[in-house]
C-alpha cells in the first residue's frame, strides 16, 4: 500500500513537476524585472513635503537660500516613458514658489548648460545648425524661467555660441541677469561675477569659466585678485565652476571662506573644509537648494536636490506655455522634421539602395514571427505618443517608429507612411525592401544584439534595461509565438499607460456574449490595471434613411432590442462604472429577460436609466461607437482590440471561433 502511495506522488511529482517548476521561473523573472527596473528608475532626491517641512524648522532671518538648476539642455519635462520620472519646467515653477510661499527669500539661479548639444557639439561653434525645433525649446525654457522669476543665467562656453544677438536677445527680452562669456568679453565692464542683495545678506556668484580660457585643469590666477574684491562686497561667495571635482577640491582649499562651488556637471556632494562641492541632476530633473545658515557669526552650508516627481503639481501657467509650444510643433511642419537618426552605425539602414517597407510585407513569410511581434508594445508603440498626445513631436517619434529620419522611414503627418507607425520588424532587423524581393540571409539583420535594442531602450528612456536584456529577450525573439491574454497584458501594463482593452459586440450575438462570459471574470481580476471599454457595433442610418446630425440613428444587426440593449449598456457603463461588470455578468445569463431584473439585482436605478436611453443625447454619443468601428476597421462581434491592435481570436477565445458580422 505504502509503495502505491509513494508510487502516485512520485507520478504527480512528475506530471506536476515542470508545470510548477515553469510557473515559478515566470514569477521569478518578472519580479526580477519588475524590480530591477524600479532600482534603476530612482534619483536621490528630497520629497519636496519633506524638504518643506526641514524649511519650516529653520528661521527665515538666519537662513539664505540659493535655488539653483544646471545641464538643462532645454528639456521641457519627463518623457513619460516610465514609471517615477522626476522633473519638468512645470512642477519646477510649483517646487519655487511654495519654497518662496513659505517666507524664505533665495537666489534662483542656472548654472549653464541649458542649450539642447550632443557632447560633441559642445566643442564647437554649433548653435547655429541646432534645428527650428531645439532654438523654439530653448525660447520656451528661457520664458518659464522668467516666469519662475530666475535671477541669474550662467552662460559660459558653448552657449556663447548663442552668438553676440542671441545674447543681447536674452538680456532685452528677460529681466534675469546674465553671466555670460559674450563675444564682447574683452570689454571692460565684463565682470566674471554677479551680487544680489537676498533677504539682508548680499550674495556674489563668481563664474569660473570667465575668468581664463583654456585650461580646462587648473585654477585661474586672476581668481586671487577677484576674490579680495569680491569679498569686500558680498557676506556669501560662491563659485560656480565647470572644471574637474580634483580641481574644485584644490580651490575649495584654497579658498576656505567660500560657501559653496557648484557644478552644473553630475557628480557626488562632498565637503571639503568648510566649503561645499555641490553638483546637478541634469535635464532639469530635480531642483537643487542650497542652505546658508547664519548662527552667531558662523556659516554653514547644506545642499539638497528636491525631487520634482508627479506628487508636486504643474504649475498652470507654465503648463499653458508648454500647450503653446505643443500646438506650435504640432502645426508647423519644419519643426516636425528629423535630427539625429538611430542606428548610424548600421550597415543595412546607411546603404542607400535600401528602403523600408513595414512590417505586414514580411508576414508572409515569417508568419508566426510576425505573431509574436504583433501582440508586443513594440507593434503599439505609436499607439502610446497618440494616447499622450506627441504623436507629432520628433523628440518622441524618434523611438516609437520605425526608420524615423532615413528617406523611406517614417514621416510625421505623411500618409503613405503610417505602416510605419510602429516598432516593426525593419527597426531590429533593418530595411527589409531588397530582402522581401530577393530572400537571402546576407540581406537581412538575423543576429539582433543587445545593442541594437540600446539605440532606443537608453537609460534616459528605459532605465535599467541593460541588466535585465537577457530577461526581456523572450518577449521579443519570437520563441513565444502565441502568448496568453495574461502575458500580454503584463507586458503592456508594466508602464505608466494603462492598456487600453476594448471589446467590440452586438448586445445580442451569441459569440459575443459567449466572449463577456468568458473574458469578463478573467478582465474583472486586471480592472484597476486596464482602461476597458466594451464597444458596439452597429451602422449609422443615412440621412435619406432618416435620422439628423443633432439625433442620428442606427441599425444593428439583430434588429431594434439589440440596438437599444447596447444604448443601454453605454449609459450604465457611463453612469455606474463600478457596477458594470456585475450587470453585464448577470445579462450574459438572462437576456432573453426584462433587462430590469439584472439593473435592479445589482442596484442600478431603473427609472433614470430608462429616461435617459431614449434620448438624441445619448444616440449623439453613441456615434463614438460608428467612429471607433470605422477608424479600426472592425465588423466581427465579438473582437478583442488591445492598445489599438486586433488581438488574434486563438488567444483568448477557446474553441468557438464564429462570429456575427
Ligand atoms: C526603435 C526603438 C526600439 C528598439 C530598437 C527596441 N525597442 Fe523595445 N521598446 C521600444 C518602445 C518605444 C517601447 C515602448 C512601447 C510602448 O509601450 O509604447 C518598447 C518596449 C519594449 C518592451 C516592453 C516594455 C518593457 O521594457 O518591459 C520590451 C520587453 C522591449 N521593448 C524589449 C526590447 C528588446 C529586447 C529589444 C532588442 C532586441 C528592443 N526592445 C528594441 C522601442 C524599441
Ligand atoms: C530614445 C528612445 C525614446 C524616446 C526618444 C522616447 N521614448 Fe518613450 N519609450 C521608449 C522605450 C524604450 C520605452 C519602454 C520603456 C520601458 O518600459 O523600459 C518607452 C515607453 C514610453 C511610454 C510608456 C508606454 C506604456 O505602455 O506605459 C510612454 C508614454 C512614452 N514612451 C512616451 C514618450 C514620449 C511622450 C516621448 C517624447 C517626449 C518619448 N516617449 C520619447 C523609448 C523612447
Ligand atoms: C525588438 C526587436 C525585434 C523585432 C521588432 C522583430 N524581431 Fe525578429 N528577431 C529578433 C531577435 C532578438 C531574434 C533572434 C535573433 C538572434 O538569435 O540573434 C529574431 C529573429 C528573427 C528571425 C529568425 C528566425 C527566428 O524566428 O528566430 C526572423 C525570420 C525574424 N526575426 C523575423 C521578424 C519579423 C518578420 C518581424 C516583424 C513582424 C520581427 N522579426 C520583428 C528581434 C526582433
Ligand atoms: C518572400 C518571402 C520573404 C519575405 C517577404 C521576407 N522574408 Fe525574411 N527570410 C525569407 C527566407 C527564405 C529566409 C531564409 C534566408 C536564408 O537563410 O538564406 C529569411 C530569413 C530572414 C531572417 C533570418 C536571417 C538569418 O540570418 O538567419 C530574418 C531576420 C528575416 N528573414 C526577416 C525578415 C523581415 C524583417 C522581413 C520584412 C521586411 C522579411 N524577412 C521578409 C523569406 C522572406
Amino acid at each position: 500500500m505504502k509503495k502505491y502511495i509513494l508510487l502516485l506522488l512520485f507520478l504527480t511529482a512528475i506530471v506536476v513537476g515542470p508545470f510548477a517548476y515553469q510557473r515559478w521561473s515566470e514569477a521569478k523573472r518578472l519580479r526580477h524585472i519588475r524590480e530591477t527596473k524600479q532600482t534603476a528608475a530612482q534619483i536621490h532626491a528630497t520629497p519636496l513635503k519633506d524638504f518643506q517641512q526641514q524649511l519650516e524648522q529653520t528661521s527665515p532671518d538666519q537662513t539664505v537660500l540659493v535655488l539653483f538648476t544646471g545641464n538643462t539642455q532645454a528639456h521641457l519635462e519627463p518623457c513619460g516613458c516610465f514609471i517615477g520620472q522626476s522633473g519638468g519646467l512645470p512642477r519646477r515653477a510649483t517646487a519655487i514658489s511654495s519654497i518662496r510661499d513659505k517666507g524664505f527669500s533665495s537666489l534662483l539661479v542656472d548654472l549653464g548648460g541649458f542649450l539642447p548639444l550632443e557632447p560633441e557639439q559642445m566643442k564647437s561653434d554649433v548653435f547655429d545648425q541646432t534645428t527650428e525645433l531645439d532654438q523654439l525649446r530653448v525660447q520656451t525654457t528661457f520664458t518659464a524661467m522668467e516666469m519662475m522669476g530666475y535671477d541669474m543665467l550662467v552662460s559660459s562656453q558653448p552657449e556663447a555660441n548663442l552668438g553676440e544677438n542671441s545674447v543681447d536677445q536674452v538680456l532685452t527680452d528677460h529681466r534675469f541677469q546674465l553671466l555670460a562669456a559674450s563675444s564682447k568679453a574683452s570689454s571692460p565692464e565684463q565682470r566674471p561675477y554677479l551680487i544680489k542683495t537676498v533677504g539682508s545678506k548680499r550674495i556674489a556668484l563668481i563664474e569660473l569659466s570667465l575668468l581664463e580660457t583654456g585650461q580646462a585643469a587648473s585654477i585661474p590666477i586672476k581668481l586671487d585678485s577677484l576674490m579680495s574684491e569680491v569679498q569686500a562686497q558680498a557676506d556669501v561667495v560662491i563659485v560656480s565652476s565647470h572644471l574637474q571635482p580634483e580641481v574644485n577640491k584644490r580651490l575649495a582649499e584654497k579658498y576656505p571662506n567660500l560657501s559653496a562651488i557648484m557644478s552644473r556637471d553630475t557628480g557626488e556632494t562632498e565637503r571639503v573644509g568648510n566649503v561645499l562641492l555641490t553638483y546637478c541632476y541634469p535635464h532639469g530633473k530635480t531642483l537643487g537648494a542650497l542652505t546658508v545658515t547664519d548662527a552667531a557669526g558662523e556659516t554653514a552650508a547644506t545642499v539638497e536636490q528636491i525631487a520634482l516627481t508627479e506628487e508636486v503639481d504643474d504649475d498652470p501657467n507654465v503648463r499653458k506655455l508648454l500647450n503653446n509650444f505643443y500646438e506650435q510643433v504640432a502645426s508647423d511642419p519644419q519643426l516636425q522634421v528629423a535630427s539625429h537618426p538611430l542606428f548610424s552605425s548600421e550597415a543595412l539602414e546607411q546603404d542607400s539602395n535600401n528602403s523600408y517597407i513595414g512590417s505586414e510585407a514580411c508576414q508572409e513569410c515569417h508568419q508566426e514571427e510576425f505573431n509574436q511581434w504583433s501582440h508586443s508594445s513594440h507593434a503599439t508603440a505609436f499607439n502610446t505618443l497618440q494616447i499622450v498626445g506627441r504623436e507629432y513631436y520628433s523628440k518622441c517619434v524618434s523611438c516609437h517608429v520605425t526608420g524615423f529620419g532615413y528617406s523611406s522611414g517614417y514621416q510625421v503627418g505623411a500618409a503613405d507612411r503610417t505602416h510605419l507607425a510602429e516598432v516593426g520588424c525593419e527597426t531590429c532587423h533593418g530595411p527589409g525592401k531588397q530582402h522581401t524581393y530577393t530572400p537571402l540571409a546576407t540581406n537581412i539583420r538575423g543576429k539582433v544584439e543587445a545593442s541594437t535594442c540600446m539605440e532606443c531602450h537608453q537609460p534616459e528612456h528605459s532605465p535599467g534595461f541593460e541588466q535585465i536584456v537577457a530577461q526581456l529577450m523572450p518577449e521579443v525573439d519570437h520563441s513565444r509565438t502565441d502568448p496568453s491574454l495574461k502575458q500580454i497584458l503584463e507586458q503592456r501594463g508594466r508602464g505608466p499607460i494603462k492598456p487600453q482593452v476594448e471589446l467590440f459586440v452586438m448586445s445580442y450575438c451569441p459569440y459575443g456574449v459567449d466572449a463577456e462570459r468568458e473574458l469578463l471574470p478573467f478582465l474583472s481580476k486586471y480592472i484597476d490595471k486596464i482602461d476597458f471599454k466594451l464597444r458596439f457595433i452597429v451602422n449609422k442610418k443615412e440621412q435619406s434613411e432618416g435620422g439628423t446630425d443633432e439625433d442620428p440613428e442606427f441599425t444593428s444587426l439583430h434588429g431594434e432590442t439589440e440596438l437599444i440593449e447596447n444604448l443601454r449598456q453605454m449609459v450604465v457603463a457611463e453612469f455606474y462604472p463600478d457596477q458594470f461588470f456585475d450587470y453585464l455578468l448577470c445579462r450574459v445569463n438572462h437576456l432573453k429577460e426584462a433587462w430590469t431584473l439584472c439593473a435592479e439585482k445589482v442596484g442600478l436605478d431603473v427609472t433614470k436609466i430608462a429616461s435617459v436611453v431614449d434620448t438624441p443625447q445619448a444616440r449623439h454619443r453613441f456615434l463614438q461607437e460608428v467612429e471607433r468601428t470605422e477608424e479600426l476597421g472592425v465588423r466581427a462581434s465579438p473582437t478583442l482590440v488591445i492598445d489599438g491592435r486586433v488581438i488574434r481570436g486563438q488567444l483568448w477565445r477557446g474553441k468557438v471561433r464564429e462570429t456575427c458580422q
